[in-house]
């Protein structure tokens, strides 16, 4: 844990709007400023920064809390790493606790320092004067067409074959077996030796977004299986929050990045100048993935391979794009299996050409449509037909359905009359069923299911909205938080019926001589968390009475509902749970 003066520190040295303002343009309204929240899509702003309390919330997505949650969200780090990543930017130096992995600590640095290390290592492996290394340069330079530029930029190695050079290298600069084995460069064997993960393989090193090396994947260098081996999960490594070679790309890519399969297909493009190429790693892409590219770009080309497997992965990944609010092309690559294969046939300038050509989201489902129904066969086409206008029913623009309508039209050789038709036909089918979902949202959500934060607020609303209240209010000010505990109130976790209403409670209670009880927050809950115990507390600020009288009946509110609750001790029939959603709604 970091130490609390030094959290304080880096939350008093940290501008909130200004680090924002670095993300999202902010407008200011009154003493607040507003602008669209990066944590979900929307058309009309509803993320406001609160310059009084140094703290964020968005009324659309409940996402909220002070410059630590808002760095743990947008960079996708779990909490140390946010207060480290402020500290830096403040220019505060942290001495960082180790790290828990396996039950076991380590640190941080020491590992990025060990991964460092091995690449040097394997790095220069490349050049000795070994059977091994002549191989494997060989199979770098000659077969994959590198050249030493390229290895020596992306920091490509080899691992030699042997089962103790490496590891006997890394114990002689002083790391731990546990260390080489939490890194996953070594692993263990059943009969207790240790072994290192690599061997006789190329090495990829994979660096994250601050430079450190995190992870490595290596390749055989022939046909044996498995083809690549990548790190799992470290300490300082998470599969599905990185990808290679975004810390290359970043700097390159504010107009389009593209995203690819392999490691290969990266290094083939950046070395024919697209140095916007990124690749996941060895997983299909991620949610987390997917939003780390709009910190970057507007526009993704998906360029997976050719075959069903990238066929089946594109699908998903112009879903997940489009979840997030990318604009998605799509790239076709005739003649070659993957852009490596492309660029070496074809060479960098046909490959430009392809990535002027590359198809939008329409084309690209379009043609999968056409060729999945032969459409000679006059039942296939209707069926063609009818897939082909669900598509187009789905787009916003009515100048966009206008254009695909007569692009099939034309292709299939139906009148736009009739295809317009059925179009509308789908889109008012589409309309009552999104108002039907909408509906069933609202009562949802008045309700407190799918309440991900709170799970246990649909089993009495109206104990839960009472905690809250509570909790809001000595959020809001020190004397309530220290009046809760006196012998005239002598609030107890008992008074609390949600298990997250009891742990926000124990906070408060471990913290209730701190001035400002928030600064800790993040230590203890997740950023989603956090973004609730906001809204508790600016649900208060917006009412005018926050004094001793409303504390007082708050707490009496609470402890009559969590009474009641009790009183019904056969718990919440379906009947009841009716009655409270009418309640609720007629509140509203
Ligand atoms: P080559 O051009 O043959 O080097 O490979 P590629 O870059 O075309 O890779 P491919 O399309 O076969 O696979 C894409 C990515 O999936 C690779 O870069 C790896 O990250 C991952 N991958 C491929 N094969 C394996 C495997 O056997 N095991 C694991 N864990 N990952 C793999
Ligand atoms: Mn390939």
């Amino acid at each position: 844990m970091i130490a609390k003066e030094i959290v304080e520190e880096v939350l008093a040295r940290t501008d909130l709007a200004a680090l924002i303002g670095g993300y999202v343009s902010l407008k200011r309204t009154g003493s607040n400023q507003t602008g669209s929240c990066p944590f979900h899509s929307e058309r009309t702003p509803s993320f406001t920064v609160f310059s009084a309390s140094n703290s964020f919330y968005c009324f659309g997505c409940g996402a909220g809390g002070d410059a630590i949650t808002f760095v743990r969200k947008i960079e996708n780090l779990e909490y140390e790493d946010a207060v480290e990543f402020l500290a830096r930017r403040a220019g505060i130096r942290i001495q960082r606790a180790p790290e828990t992995f396996g039950g076991k600590r380590y640190d941080r640095t020491r590992l990025f320092e060990m991964n460092r290390d091995a690449a040097r290592f394997f790095h220069s492996a490349l050049y000795q004067n070994t059977p091994g290394a002549h191989a494997a340069l060989a199979y770098l330079m000659e077969k994959r067409g590198l050249s030493r530029a390229v290895i020596t930029h992306f920091g490509l190695g080899y691992s030699p074959a042997e089962y103790d050079v490496f590891f006997n290298h890394m114990k002689g600069k002083g790391y731990t077996e546990d260390e080489l084995i939490a890194g996953f460069l070594c692993g263990r064997s059943e009969r207790g030796g240790l072994y290192s993960s690599f061997r006789n393989r190329v090495m990829f090193p994979i660096i994250d977004l601050s430079g450190n090396i995190i992870a490595f994947g290596g390749r055989v260098m022939d046909d044996s299986q498995p083809k690549y081996k990548n790190s799992s999960d470290t300490p300082v490594f998470k599969k599905s929050k990185n990808l290679f070679a975004l810390n290359f790309a970043r700097t390159a890519c504010a107009e389009q990045l593209i995203l690819c399969e392999g490691y290969m297909d990266v290094i083939a493009m950046h070395a024919a100048g697209f140095t916007n190429a990124v690749a996941t790693l060895g997983t299909a892409l991620t949610e987390d993935q997917a939003r780390m590219m709009t910190r970057y770009t507007k526009k993704v080309i998906i360029s997976y391979d050719m075959d069903d497997a990238g066929r089946k992965a594109a699908d998903r990944a112009v879903k997940m794009f489009g979840d997030v609010g990318l604009e998605v092309k799509l790239l076709r690559l005739n003649g070659a299996k993957d852009p490596d294969e492309f660029i070496k046939k074809f060479g960098a300038e046909k490959f430009r050409s392809l990535l002027e050509e590359s198809r939008t989201k329409f084309e690209y489902y379009f043609e999968s449509i056409l060729s999945k129904h032969d459409i000679t066969v006059p039942q296939e086409k209707i069926k063609a037909i009818n897939a082909m206008c669900e598509l187009i029913s789905g787009f916003y623009s009515s100048a966009e359905r206008d254009v695909y309508i007569a692009e099939v039209a034309k292709r299939t050789d139906v009148s736009q009359e009739s295809i317009r038709q059925d179009v509308g036909r789908m889109i008012a089918k589409k309309k009552s069923a999104y108002k039907q979902q909408e509906t069933q949202k609202i009562h949802q959500s008045a309700a407190g299911f799918a309440d991900k934060v709170n799970a246990d607020f649909v089993k009495n609303p109206a104990a839960a909205r009472a905690e809250e209240a509570v909790l809001g209010l000595m959020l809001l000010q020190i004397g309530h938080r220290k009046r809760a505990f006196t012998a005239e109130i002598n609030l107890r976790e008992d008074d609390f019926f949600t298990e997250f209403g009891k742990k926000v409670y124990s906070y408060l209670q471990a913290h209730v001589e701190d001035e400002d009880a928030t600064e800790l927050l993040n230590e203890s809950f997740s950023a989603d968390e956090v973004g609730r115990i906001t809204h508790m507390k600016i649900a208060r600020m917006q009412l005018t009475d926050n004094g001793d009288d409303v504390f007082l009946e708050s707490v009496r509110c609470l402890r009559e509902a969590i009474a009641a609750a009790r009183e019904r001790s056969d718990g919440v029939t379906l009947s009841s749970l009716a009655a409270l959603i009418d309640r609720r709604k007629n509140d509203e």
